[in-house]
């Protein structure tokens, strides 16, 4: 990090550590759950669905090996660790809140397949290992563009190869502003949602040696994010 950055990490990872693991952890564990839900609430579940869905999609396209390695960083109430390991991939579930690492093994358990899922509390820049595949979903798009690069750079030194995640696209100012407003308490509005701009997203792909292999914008209601697909140049 530059030293004329004000950018500061530790605060940072403090600051939605303390958010994921309060008021965080009861808004994002409801709508990942099944709890009823207002209707704005309920197109943010949708639109995630819909983001899983089309991960996942890609994820099986790269007809990696049976047993394969998959990093789940930042995995929130472990929906798709779940899922990954249902399909019979070895998962690494990570999590900064240690309320939602909890609540991943508790769903996992719940489906018989905790034993796949080896659970984490630790952080997407300090995580470690090498993984067939890394996943990140809507964990970056709390991250401004210093944080965002780092971040990046170590989870692609994590994977072998592919890297699927999501981030906030510069341009999506108008519906994003609803959603932070909806989703986010007054003090913790610095949680908000960091948009990158596409030369930030360039600078972060070239650093990393990798390359955007596909690309799709996900709009439903109130969630809008940018998925993304990028291999190893
Ligand atoms: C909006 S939730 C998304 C959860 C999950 N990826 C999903 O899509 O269902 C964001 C998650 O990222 C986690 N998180 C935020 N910053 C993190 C960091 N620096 N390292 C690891 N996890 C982080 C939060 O605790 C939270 O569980």
């Amino acid at each position: 990090m530059s030293s004329t950055s004000s950018f500061n990490t530790k605060e940072h990872q403090n600051m939605l550590r303390s958010y994921f693991n309060g008021n965080g952890f009861n808004r994002w564990a409801s709508i990942y759950g099944k709890d009823k839900l207002s209707t704005v609430r309920s197109t943010v579940r949708q639109g995630h669905a819909v983001m899983m869905d089309q991960a996942f999609s890609w994820l099986e396209q790269l007809n990696l090996p049976k047993g394969a390695t998959v990093l789940d960083a930042g995995c929130g109430t472990g929906l798709f660790s779940t899922r990954l390991a249902e399909k019979g991939y070895r998962v690494k579930a990570v999590d900064i809140a240690s309320q939602m690492v909890d609540k991943a093994r508790e769903e996992a358990t719940a489906k018989g397949v905790e034993k796949q899922i080896e659970f984490e509390v630790n952080t997407i820049e300090e995580v470690s290992g090498t993984y067939d595949a890394v996943v990140c979903f809507d964990v970056l798009i709390h991250y401004p563009a210093e944080g965002f690069v780092q971040a990046f750079e170590n989870l692609t030194g994590l994977t072998k190869n592919p890297i699927i995640f999501t981030y906030a696209p510069y341009n999506r100012i108008l519906a994003l502003q609803h959603w932070i407003g909806g989703f986010f308490p007054k003090k913790e509005r610095r949680t908000t949602i960091q948009m990158i701009t596409n030369e930030q997203m360039d600078k972060a792909m070239a650093r990393s040696g990798m390359e955007v292999k596909n690309r799709q914008k996900i709009s439903f209601g109130f969630y809008h994010t940018m998925l993304m697909h990028a291999e190893r140049r």
